[in-house]
C-alpha cells in the first residue's frame, strides 16, 4: 500500500489521474494538493473525496511552510506533480504567474520531497509532468522528438516548465532525489476545462457559437486520450528507472483544422443518434439537421504559434511496453459524449465563473473572450 500526493489533482489530467488511481489501486491513499485556481474545479474530484482513501488539501504548491507540513503529515511513498498554470494563451498575456506556480511551485515541492525522505529513498518517487512544447516546434519534415531532442521552449508557458524540468533534474543530480519526468502531447477528454481546443470547440459547437480556428488551422499536434496518458503515468511510476524521462505521445498527429472538423462531425451523428440533443442543445446546429462545421471561423493566429509538434514514445514502448491504444475517432467520441452528458458541470465554467476567476487570479478582465482563446 503506497501514499500519493497528487499536487493540480482538481485539474484536468489530475482528476483523471486521481480516478484512474483509486480505480486501479483501491487500498492506497491519495492525497490531492490544489490552490483551485480557475482551472481547478472540486467537482472534478467530489466523489472520490471520501476523507479516508482520498483527502483534498485545499493549498498553494508555492507555500512551502504549507507544502511541508503536509509532508510531516504525510508519510508519501510518491509525489505526482501536475500544479501548473497550463494554457499557453494565457502566458502569452500574463506570463508572471507561470513562472511563480511551475517554476517556484516545484521547486518548492521538490525541497520538501528532500528534506522529508533524506534518512532514506527507498521507495520513493517524485514524479514530474511535464510537456512535449519544450522543445519548441517542428518541420513538416522533421523527426518526432525522442527524449534526447534539444530543449528550445517558444512561449513563456513552455520556458517556464522547461525550467521545472531541468530543476527536477537537478535534484536528482545533486541530491539523489528519485525522480521520473513525463513529457506528454497535447491531452483531451472528460474535465478539461473549456479554454483549451477540443473543449473549447465541443461547448461552442453545442451553445452555437462561432469555432475559432487559428491562422490558416494547419497547426499539427499529437492527440493523446487523457487515459492512456494516466496508464502511461502508472507504467512510469510502476517500471520506470529513477532519473529518466519518459515521452508520452498519442501517435495521432493532425492538422486543428481537420480535428475541429471531426468533432463536428461526430456531434452531428450523436444528434442524429438522439432526438433528445435537439431539445436540451437548440442553438447547435445539429439540432435543426445543419453541420456544424458551419460555425468554423479562422481567427488571427496566437503570437509565436508553434507550427507542428510530435512525440516518439519508443522508448516508453519498448522500456516499459507501454502505448496509447485508444484511436483518435474513438476518444473524440468518448470526448463529446462526456461534455453532451456533462453539461451541469461544464455550464457552470461555462458561465460568470470563469470571468470571477480570471478577474481574482490576473487582476483584470481577460484580453479576449472565452470564445475566441
Ligand atoms: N493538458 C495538456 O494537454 C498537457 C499536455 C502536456 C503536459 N501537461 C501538463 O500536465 C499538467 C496538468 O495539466 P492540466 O491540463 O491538467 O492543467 P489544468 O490547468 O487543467 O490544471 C492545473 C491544476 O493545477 C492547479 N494549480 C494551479 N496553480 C496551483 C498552485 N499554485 N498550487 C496548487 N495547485 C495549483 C489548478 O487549480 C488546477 O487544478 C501540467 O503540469 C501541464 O503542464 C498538460
Amino acid at each position: 500500500m503506497s501514499t500519493l500526493l497528487i499536487t493540480g489533482g482538481a485539474g484536468f489530467i489530475g482528476a483523471n489521474f486521481a480516478a484512474y488511481w483509486r480505480r486501479s489501486r483501491p487500498a492506497d491513499r491519495v492525497v490531492i494538493l490544489d490552490a483551485l485556481t480557475y482551472a481547478g474545479n472540486f467537482d472534478s474530484i467530489s466523489a472520490l473525496c471520501d476523507g479516508e482513501y482520498c483527502r483534498f488539501v485545499h493549498g498553494d504548491i508555492c507555500d512551502a511552510a504549507a507544502v511541508q507540513t503536509l509532508f510531516q503529515e504525510h508519510d508519501f511513498d510518491m509525489v505526482v506533480h501536475f500544479a501548473a498554470e497550463s494554457h499557453v494563451d494565457r502566458s502569452i498575456y500574463a506570463s508572471q504567474v507561470f513562472t511563480r506556480t511551475n517554476v517556484q511551485g516545484t521547486h518548492v515541492l521538490l525541497d520538501a520531497a528532500l528534506s522529508a525522505w533524506k534518512s532514506s529513498f527507498e521507495g520513493r518517487r517524485f514524479h514530474h509532468i511535464s510537456t512535449d512544447e519544450v522543445f519548441g516546434s517542428l518541420a513538416p519534415e522533421e523527426a518526432p522528438w525522442t527524449e534526447l531532442a534539444r530543449y528550445d521552449p517558444t512561449s513563456p508557458y513552455a520556458a517556464s516548465k522547461a525550467a521545472s524540468d531541468f530543476l527536477v533534474r537537478s535534484y536528482a543530480h545533486t541530491h539523489g532525489l528519485p525522480v521520473t519526468i513525463t513529457n506528454c502531447s497535447n491531452n483531451y477528454g472528460p474535465y478539461q476545462f473549456p479554454e483549451k481546443l477540443i473543449p473549447l470547440m465541443i461547448l461552442n459547437a453545442l451553445t452555437g457559437q462561432k469555432l475559432p480556428i487559428y491562422g490558416d488551422g494547419g497547426n499539427i499536434r499529437d492527440w493523446l486520450y487523457v487515459e492512456d496518458h494516466c496508464a502511461a503515468i502508472a507504467s512510469v511510476l510502476d517500471r520506470g528507472r529513477q532519473g529518466e524521462t519518459y515521452n508520452v505521445g498519442g501517435g495521432h498527429q493532425i492538422p486543428n483544422i481537420e480535428l475541429v472538423g471531426q468533432l463536428c462531425d461526430t456531434i452531428g451523428r450523436r444528434f442524429a443518434e438522439d432526438e433528445g440533443l435537439a431539445e436540451r442543445f437548440p442553438d447547435c446546429p445539429a439540432a435543426s439537421g445543419r453541420t456544424t462545421r458551419s460555425l468554423m471561423t479562422f481567427v488571427r493566429d496566437r503570437p509565436g504559434h508553434d507550427r507542428r509538434y510530435a512525440i516518439c514514445a519508443d522508448k516508453l514502448a519498448h522500456e516499459l511496453g507501454f502505448r496509447a491504444g485508444t484511436t483518435l475517432a474513438d476518444g473524440l467520441a468518448r470526448t463529446v459524449d462526456w461534455y453532451l452528458a456533462n453539461d451541469a458541470w461544464w455550464r457552470r465554467i461555462h458561465s460568470g465563473a470563469y470571468r470571477e476567476w480570471v478577474k481574482l487570479h490576473y487582476g483584470t478582465e481577460p484580453k479576449r473572450s472565452l470564445a475566441s482563446l
